[in-house]
């Protein structure tokens, strides 16, 4: 898998997020690891939600249900709000009787929404919880703006994809959580994150809540920055998902 170092040539970073598409990614994690707990921030119509079999809970202020979401899960927990007021009212390891085994981040698409869901979803995790995040690897900067309106948005080679810039989540969290272990996944069509070693106890984001919102929210569509992060970035083959992943090490039960 490329490390994505290629120079801009006009037409981004496309062919580098080119593996397993993220939501056969996230079956195979649910078909391997057989989470017994899921979460989810961002459901829409409900295309990763019904990914799951096992109990769950699916938060999102505008629910677009269209399909058979519940298949065969025991229990299935609605929560038509935002995630913020969510996490205010309920704790969702008592919701599902445990701590939540994996984890999909999808709601708003900005980062410090992002950087809230993340810290607020780990304090209800254990450490080998899996915390999976969507649009972590857009292909090309105009799709990143933090306003869905923005203009620039048609510069982009898919000038429909709004991925907002919840990609700052992977230098934020590299900066700031060196403890945990980030997977940056090639999963079409803008990226998908894997993090592990998680550790509910941590404070470390509500601490430097305000520095890092600071650091990273105030930059947009900043292509030196985009740049920077793509040359840096380590992005592995969701191809490789035995190999990379250590999946023996990951069961649960
Ligand atoms: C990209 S869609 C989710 C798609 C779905 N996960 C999938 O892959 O099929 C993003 C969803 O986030 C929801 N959303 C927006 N703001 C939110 C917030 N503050 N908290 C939770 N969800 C939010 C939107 O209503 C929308 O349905």
């Amino acid at each position: 898998m490329p490390n994505a170092t290629e120079p801009r040539d006009g037409v981004g970073h496309y062919t580098s997020v080119a593996g397993i598409n993220y939501q056969n990614y996230l079956l195979i994690l649910h078909q391997i690891l057989k989470p017994k707990r899921y979460f989810e921030i961002g459901t829409l119509s409900g295309g990763t939600l019904k990914l799951a079999s096992c109990a769950s809970i699916s938060v999102d202020p505008r629910f677009q249900i269209s399909s058979d979401v519940l298949g065969s899960k025991p229990a299935c927990h609605f929560f038509q709000c935002g995630s913020d007021l969510f996490f205010s009212e309920n704790d969702p390891s008592q919701i599902l009787g445990g701590p939540i085994d994996l984890a999909f981040l999808d709601g708003m698409h900005l980062f410090e929404f992002l950087l809230r869901d993340f810290a607020n979803t780990e304090s209800k995790c254990r450490s080998n919880s899996i915390i999976a995040m969507h649009d972590t690897l857009p292909p090309d900067v105009w799709m990143t703006s933090r306003n869905p309106n923005d203009p620039r948005r048609q510069q982009s080679q898919q000038p429909g994809w709004w991925t907002g810039d919840v990609w700052k989540i992977i230098p934020a969290l590299k900066r700031y959580r060196p403890d945990l272990r980030i997977t940056v996944l090639d999963c079409p069509p803008t990226g998908l994150t894997l993090v592990t070693n998680l550790n509910p106890n941590d404070r470390t984001i509500v601490e430097s809540y305000a520095e890092i919102v600071e650091t990273f929210s105030r930059t947009d569509l900043d292509e030196q920055l985009f740049d920077d992060f793509w040359n840096e970035v380590d992005v592995t083959s969701s191809n490789n998902l035995k190999d990379y992943f250590n999946i023996s090490s990951m069961f649960w039960l």
